[in-house]
């Protein structure tokens, strides 16, 4: 079965030419993208949806969620909008709601959070544990989230609960508690904070997530400045998150980790085949940053600009979870890296689709093994397409708060969106 969607005002591939089309189409067989290119050379298809003259991007890739989750935090996000500062603290109150809470009515709660992304435009999602924090609950979580998202993160290490002792419980998260989540998870992380763990704890968290084969995320340099970033680097993690308050030697340390990274070249105007990845080199730290919790928690919002500028890549992340950001909404988070961190659109876009992409280590694939590219539109890529309900994607920062969601097809599969 195949779809040619035409008629698109314009086209951004977010591939490694950066291309931006205009009155362009593209074809969908299967849950691939066969074609894209000028709408005037389109190949016939079985069916043809006419977009309107609006604007096609990559679905949302959102790098950084926390879903597996019940209860609320209301309560604390207005201390907080009364002038309380967030702590690790709060946590707890989530854990306590999600252990009581059965499986059905979890992964109920779970499905309905991934449906709202989806009806707003992600198509490829991470999502974690860390609100189990024992043995049985880390599992239950991990399995849960195997079932409903399309990367699962270990976060054992997200706080010591009350009355463990740190260091016991460090021990657990590297011993029996990371058996028991090893076969739901492709990612470890952990939250290296003042109040969560420290640097030690992580060093050895870290260790022994890697040495069980785990790719590594870590949550790092938050609410201060700290050793966060500076493992990440070190251990070679896909990503470190949050990255508020960074000094000049974190921001050389992510540069340097691409210092050997060469994205590809344009290869002339016209339809555009291949891969569309065309990356190559040793990979770095990808900087997520999440600007929705830097808003609810009142952090000052990480240095994006800066970090584009210095050479790093970048994503952006919804990070959403009841406590520091109760938003699925990656269009808001552009729409503030654009008003607010000083991003072009195409940057801000880039960085919530290729570069949630890149920190998933999911932005180049194959058509031989069935591991799909996403984040970018290209041929052999995963068909994941948002539409919006305008002429181009500057409307996304020039219409803020505008739902422009107009349809999406993930994996080739057109999504309900209201
Ligand atoms: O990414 N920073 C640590 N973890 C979450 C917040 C978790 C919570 O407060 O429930 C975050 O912001």
């Amino acid at each position: 079965m195949s779809t040619l969607i035409t008629n698109i005002a314009e086209l951004m591939t977010q591939d490694a030419d950066h291309r931006v089309l205009s009155d362009a189409a593209v074809v969908i067989e299967g849950e691939r993208i066969s074609w894209l290119g000028p709408a005037a050379d389109a190949p016939a298809a079985d069916e043809a949806v006419d977009a309107g003259g609006r604007a096609l991007l990559p679905g949302w890739v959102d790098s950084h969620t926390h879903l597996i989750f019940a209860g609320d935090r209301t309560a604390e996000f207005e201390a907080r909008m009364a002038g309380e500062s967030y702590s690790a603290g709060g946590i707890a109150v989530t854990t306590g709601a999600t252990r009581s809470t059965s499986d059905f009515d979890l992964t109920r709660l779970a499905m309905g959070r991934v449906a709202e992304a989806v009806a707003q435009g992600t198509t490829y999602l991470e999502t974690k544990t860390g609100y189990g924090l024992d043995v049985e609950n880390e599992a239950r979580s991990a399995r849960i989230a195997s079932t409903i998202a399309d990367e699962v993160t270990y976060l054992g290490a997200h706080l010591v609960p009350a009355g463990t002792d740190a260091e016991e419980y460090t021990d657990l998260v590297c011993g029996p508690m990371l058996a028991a989540v090893r076969p739901y998870v492709r990612w470890a992380d952990v939250f290296c904070e003042r109040g969560a763990f420290t640097e030690d704890q992580s060093r050895r968290v870290l260790k022994a997530c890697k040495d069980a084969g785990l790719g590594l995320r870590v949550h790092g340099n938050q609410l201060g400045e700290g050793p966060g970033v500076r493992l990440a680097v070190e251990f070679g993690a896909a990503s470190v998150d949050h990255v508020n308050y960074l000094s000049a030697a974190d921001i050389d340390a992510l540069a340097g980790s691409w210092s050997g990274w060469e994205n590809g070249t344009a290869t002339g105007s016209g339809t555009v085949t291949g891969t569309g990845s065309g990356a190559t080199g040793q990979r770095g730290t990808v900087a997520t940053c999440l600007p929705a919790c830097d808003l609810s928690t009142r952090q000052p919002l990480a240095p994006g600009r800066e970090l584009l500028d210095a050479g790093v890549q970048l994503a952006l992340a919804s990070n959403c979870n009841p406590g520091t950001s109760y938003t699925s909404s990656m269009a808001f988070c552009v729409t503030t890296a654009v008003l607010q961190m000083r991003l072009s659109v195409h940057e801000a876009v880039r960085a919530a689709t290729y570069g949630g992409a890149l920190a998933l280590g999911r932005e180049s694939g194959n058509d031989v093994d069935g591991e799909r590219a996403v984040g970018s539109i290209a041929v052999g890529h995963r068909a994941d397409l948002h539409l919006l309900n305008a002429p181009s994607a500057t409307h996304l920062a020039y219409r803020p708060g505008i739902p422009l969601t107009h349809a999406v097809w993930r994996a080739g599969i057109a999504q309900p969106v209201r």
